[in-house]
């Protein structure tokens, strides 16, 4: 094993390409495993050709997303004899969701693959590698007794920097909730929180790094309910006020929410904290009540109605986001109308949308009366005009308007910088709207298709946000 010693980059005589599928916590889980393996050696590729251990970190929400990871599987397959013959021997690992849910069946139909890790033992990553290159096939999915979150290192100082000013940080993971369409509480278990603690410690470190925005992480992460060094069980309401006092923590996000999980203290941190972005990600799925019992979601759609109101009144300037499923079993013509109406009455600034798709060892996928492919369809359509509809109109109501904007990194044509405005939009200025990592107030001009166009209110210099930015 190599050393790092300060600064100073250990020799990397192995490489590990990393392709991430699936939702923000397995990027989360992906630089940890990055980290992980960097102790242990391994530089970062992103030339597949080049690796000496190629991880897949899966996705099992849907049938499509599983499937892919499979002919994937099947180019490895090739590369991996290509470099066998060039003398190079290549491990190649799956890990994340569809690791969890299909274990053994993987070795069985990919036999590329040398190992399968599942979410809740990435700590053992590492000592499964050495293992993988001695010879050894290996499925590691049993849920593990010690914490892994301890036994993972600590984001790398410099790896950090490198990522830039925003960053994530799960606090929880798990879902106890079982809503009868979706495969996480079986891929990634039963709700576990971390404790204060360890969450502060992460988001210290982060800061020091530079990052000034944290968007914290869970399946259900208002579910969140940690131990706090008072000894007593803090929610996740009380958790962001204690992160918004860490220096350099300028900006607070969390995702995703479950409506039933939205309590007091919560939309009360969004009426008092200015720190949490007035963004929610706060999905429904369905707009009748019918589709919602057999989903399992525990509320009806007058009770989400409610909330976002309740929400709305904490906090005006918040902007709605949600996921939706159309053709769940059982959907009617006129229960895809609920959901339509459902969108009008809220107003999303953004959302995503998916097609229901039955997903082996879940309930939904044994119901009868299962929709027709063709019918998904054209719901999904008429959905998506609407959402998409919503989206730009909100867009386009934010021009003439100023906004802060965190400065994220360049953008793509020269002299261009990319940040994102409090509802996660992406927005453009000209380079002299300050530096990377500085927040700074611009004047929206317009907004194109897929981010919005703005101009600083005080170029080059002056900024009280720009001068903070200097510590970074
Ligand atoms: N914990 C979050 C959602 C996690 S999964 C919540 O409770 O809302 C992300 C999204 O994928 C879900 O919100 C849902 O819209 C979609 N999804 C999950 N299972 C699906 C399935 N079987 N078919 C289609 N979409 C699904
Ligand atoms: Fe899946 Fe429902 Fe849990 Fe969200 S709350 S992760 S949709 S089971
Ligand atoms: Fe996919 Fe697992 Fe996330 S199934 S959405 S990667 S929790």
């Amino acid at each position: 094993m190599l050393e790092s010693s300060g600064d100073v980059e250990p020799p990397k005589d192995k490489k590990v390409f990393v392709k991430t599928y699936g939702c923000q916590m397995n990027v989360y889980d992906s630089q940890r495993m990055a980290d992980a393996l960097a102790a242990d050696g391994y530089g970062i590729t992103d030339d597949i050709e080049d690796a000496d251990l190629v991880l897949l970190n899966t996705c099992h929400i849907r049938e499509k997303a599983a499937e892919k990871v499979y002919s994937e599987l099947g180019r490895i397959r090739q590369l991996k004899h290509e470099r066998a013959r060039r003398g190079r021997e290549t491990v190649v690992g799956v890990a994340g969701c569809v690791a969890q849910a299909e274990g053994q069946e993987i070795l069985r139909r990919a036999s590329a693959v040398d190992l399968v890790i599942g979410p809740q033992t990435y700590h053992r990553l590492p000592a499964v590698v050495e293992r993988a290159r001695a010879g050894e096939k290996i499925v590691e999915t049993e849920y593990a007794l010690e914490d892994k979150f301890e036994h993972l290192p600590a984001p790398e100082r410099n790896a950090v920097r490198s990522r830039g000013v925003t960053a994530f940080l799960t606090v929880q993971e798990g879902c106890d909730k079982f809503c009868t369409f979706c495969v996480v509480p079986y891929t990634r278990g039963a709700e576990v929180s971390r404790p204060v603690a360890q969450i502060v410690a992460e988001a210290e470190r982060l800061a020091q790094s530079g990052v000034r925005e944290v968007t914290l992480l869970g399946q259900n992460v208002n579910a969140w309910h940690g131990e706090g060094p008072d000894g007593r069980e803090w929610g996740l309401g009380r958790l962001l006020f204690r992160l918004a006092e860490i220096p350099g923590i300028d900006r607070l996000r969390y995702t995703t929410s479950h409506p039933r999980d939205m309590n007091d203290e919560l939309i009360a941190a969004h009426r008092d904290l200015p720190a949490l972005m007035p963004y929610l990600h706060l999905p429904v799925q369905a707009g009748s009540d019918r589709i919602l019992k057999a989903m399992n979601r525990r509320h009806t759609a007058a009770d989400y109605l409610r909330l976002i109101e309740r929400i709305r009144t904490a906090r005006p300037d918040i902007a709605m986001s949600g996921d939706f499923i159309v053709g769940f079993p059982g959907e009617s013509e006129a229960d895809f109308e609920e959901t339509m109406k459902i969108v009008r009455d809220v107003t999303y600034a953004q959302a995503f949308s998916f097609k229901y798709s039955p997903r082996p060892g879940t309930p939904g996928a044994e119901m009868g009366d299962q929709v027709e492919e063709a019918a998904k369809n054209e719901r999904l359509q008429r959905l998506q005009a609407l959402l998409t509809e919503q989206q730009r109109a909100f867009a386009q109501s934010l021009a003439g308007t100023e906004i802060s904007l965190l400065l994220e990194k360049p953008g793509r044509l020269e002299g261009q910088l990319v940040g994102r405005s409090p509802w996660l939009q992406p927005v453009i200025v000209d380079e002299n709207a300050g530096r990377i990592g500085d927040i700074v107030s611009v004047r929206i001009t317009h907004a194109g298709s897929n981010s919005l166009f703005g101009e600083p209110m005080n170029p080059a210099t002056g900024l009280k946000t720009a001068a903070e930015g200097a510590r970074v």
